[in-house]
């Protein structure tokens, strides 16, 4: 994969500074190229550094939130307000401290049924989004963490959410949770510009390996199933990085 590349970081606080980095500059490139910068979040614990740390003047400032569009790669079936929601923690974290227009940043409706938030939020990313080759809302940049399992977003291993390529945005029912998730679906994923994807920590190791290491197989990890026709890149604490095999461009 030639638009694959790894950065491996020495520690959380790098991986945080690296990754804002790298949003400030797709942003800039965004904007440049067509006047806007289309981005969706992550849920997870890992990107709240980053979301602490693009908060900050010394990054904040570099980013034009007048310009810039949010929204979210997955979210739990709570709302807004629950401890649990993707959009409450990302809003704490950084979108409560920067100047962006509140239409612009665009939740999915945690508190609505499952199917009726992701078709709602289908019709927002087709009106907000620009639209890319084969009328599919075009996402500048996607961050994405990795469960210990390979899910990204709320693609979690066999639901059948992983083999809905018709949607941008899909219901899930995810039976080891036993919850409801509305998640973006590998069309949206695979179409964007870029994707980031954050992982640190050692239990985390295994998992990037076969990621990055091993042939998808039969029953391949949703992460593994990935196939973006932008860039992609992994930004990965020395922990969780520690298994990668040679060759691996870091
Ligand atoms: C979510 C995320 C999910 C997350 C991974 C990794 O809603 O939880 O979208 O895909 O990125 O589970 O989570 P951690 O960063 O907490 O390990």
């Amino acid at each position: 994969m030639t638009n694959l590349k790894t950065h491996i970081l020495q520690d959380e606080r790098s991986l945080h500074r690296d990754s804002a980095e790298r949003v400030v500059q797709i942003a800039a490139e965004s904007i440049a190229a067509h006047g806007g910068f289309y981005l969706s979040l992550s849920g997870g614990k890992t990107p709240e550094g980053l979301y602490r740390q693009l908060a900050t003047a010394e990054f904040a400032e570099r980013i034009d939130w007048s310009r810039t569009h949010v929204y979210f790669g997955d979210e739990r079936a709570v709302p807004p307000d629950h401890h649990d929601s993707n959009f409450r923690v990302a809003n704490d974290l950084l979108l409560a401290r920067v100047p962006i227009p509140g239409d612009q940043v665009h939740r999915i409706a945690g508190e609505q049924p499952a199917d009726q938030a992701a078709a709602e939020y289908a019709r927002l990313l087709t009106r907000t989004v620009p639209l890319g080759e084969n009328n599919l809302p075009c996402l500048d940049l996607v961050l994405l963490g990795v469960g210990l399992d390979g899910h990204i977003a709320s693609l979690f291993p066999g639901t059948d959410v992983l083999m809905n390529y018709k949607v941008p945005v899909a219901p899930v029912f995810v039976e080891k949770l036993q919850a409801w998730r509305v998640t973006l679906t590998f069309p949206m994923l695979n179409k964007a510009r870029h994707l980031m994807l954050l992982v640190a920590s050692a239990k985390k190791a295994d998992v990037v390996r076969q990621a990055l290491c091993e042939l998808p197989g039969a029953h391949p990890l949703p992460v593994q199933m990935l196939r973006p026709v932008g860039e992609i890149e992994w930004f990965l604490e020395a922990e969780a990085g520690r298994h990668l095999c040679r060759g691996t461009d870091a």
